[in-house]
């Protein structure tokens, strides 16, 4: 797990990446690949094959907020970056590049009419406009400040989201065996926004199959959404969410290969969000996607949580899926 904690530390908002991408780049160069970054800034790692180009990806960025405006008092009012619950941030920390924690607070009587990100603000605790400058100025991003906890099975910690997908990643480039296909590991930018890195980066390599590497949401906690998912399920095989319709023949191959292999998985409808299966879906005359997905609790906040077992059935689902010969 000492691979996914320094992922999970290095703190890298929607379009600024620089700090986990020069890790993942070292990473990946260290077990043999050639890696290439595109002009958005993702990485893309190639092990080539005489078979079907498949495409790897997971996202690289994570939520946070970015400083729009600082008040003469010092406040810094904010913008979200990605799909964060503005009810939930009231009280939370966030951190910028720089290392400054700040607290994001609301102006209750007006957050209580409309809980808008205008109605709130950082607090970073500088006397006035200028101290707060000297430490924030508009267009720093911050993320929210949430450690990395391990207790046996569960792991608990910011921007699982997809750091475990970077993982992921990470450990099958290392594990796998022989394999025809040409593959392609991409590690996306910009996922949070709009899903916008994984479109350019399957503009370039126009592959015949992709796989999503992304957290799901599970159906397991008291009064939730139901949801055919649960924390320590096994790999979850997405179906659909709210940017994509899974290719059928992608769907099938990956239940059948995890079936063939013993790896527990589980059936995925996420209606909260998308991942980037949906925008490399829509690349060129269209890609054939499917995704994998990691059950997540509480994603998108500073405690999301999952299981380091459920991880081990991904990674194993995913090696598969490299060996598997798709036709
Ligand atoms: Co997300
Ligand atoms: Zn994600």
């Amino acid at each position: 797990m000492r691979l996914l904690k320094k992922l999970i530390e290095a703190d890298a908002p929607s379009g600024a990446e620089s700090a986990i991408r020069d890790i993942i780049i070292s990473e990946a160069e260290k077990l043999g690949y050639e890696v290439n970054t595109d002009a958005l800034g993702s990485v893309i790692a190639h092990r080539p094959g005489k078979g079907k180009k498949l495409m790897l990806d997971a996202h690289m960025d994570e939520i946070g907020v970015i400083a729009t405006y600082v008040e003469d008092n010092g406040f810094i009012r904010f913008g979200a970056v990605g799909g964060l619950d503005i009810k939930e941030l009231h009280k939370r920390r966030v951190r910028f590049a720089n290392g400054t924690v700040g607290v994001i607070a609301a102006e209750e009587e007006k957050f209580e009419k409309k809980a808008d990100p205008s109605a709130m603000y950082i607090d970073i605790g500088a006397a006035d406009k200028k101290a707060a400058q000297k430490l924030v100025k508009t267009g720093d991003t911050a993320v929210f400040d949430g450690s990395f906890h391990q207790i046996g099975d569960t792991i608990i910690s910011k921007a699982l989201d997809d750091r475990a997908g970077c993982y992921m990643l990470l450990k099958v480039m290392k594990k796998l065996k022989k394999t025809e296909n040409d593959l392609y590991f991409v590690f996306s930018v910009q996922e949070e926004v709009g899903l916008r890195g994984a479109k350019t980066a399957a503009f370039r390599i126009m592959p015949d199959y992709a796989i999503a590497v992304d957290v799901t949401d599970t159906g397991d906690t008291p009064s939730c959404k139901p949801m055919d998912v649960k924390l320590g399920g096994g790999a979850a095989i997405k179906i659909m969410d709210r940017s994509v319709m899974c290719d059928v023949h992608v769907v099938d191959a990956l239940r059948g290969i995890a079936k063939q292999n013993g790896i527990r998985y589980q059936n995925e409808i996420m209606d909260d969000g998308g991942t980037d299966a949906g925008a490399i879906a829509l690349t060129g005359g269209g890609v054939r996607s499917g995704g994998i997905s990691l059950p997540t609790r509480y994603v998108h906040s500073p405690s999301e949580m999952a299981s380091v077992s459920d991880m081990e059935e991904c990674i194993k689902l995913l090696i598969a899926a490299c060996e598997y010969n798709w036709e």
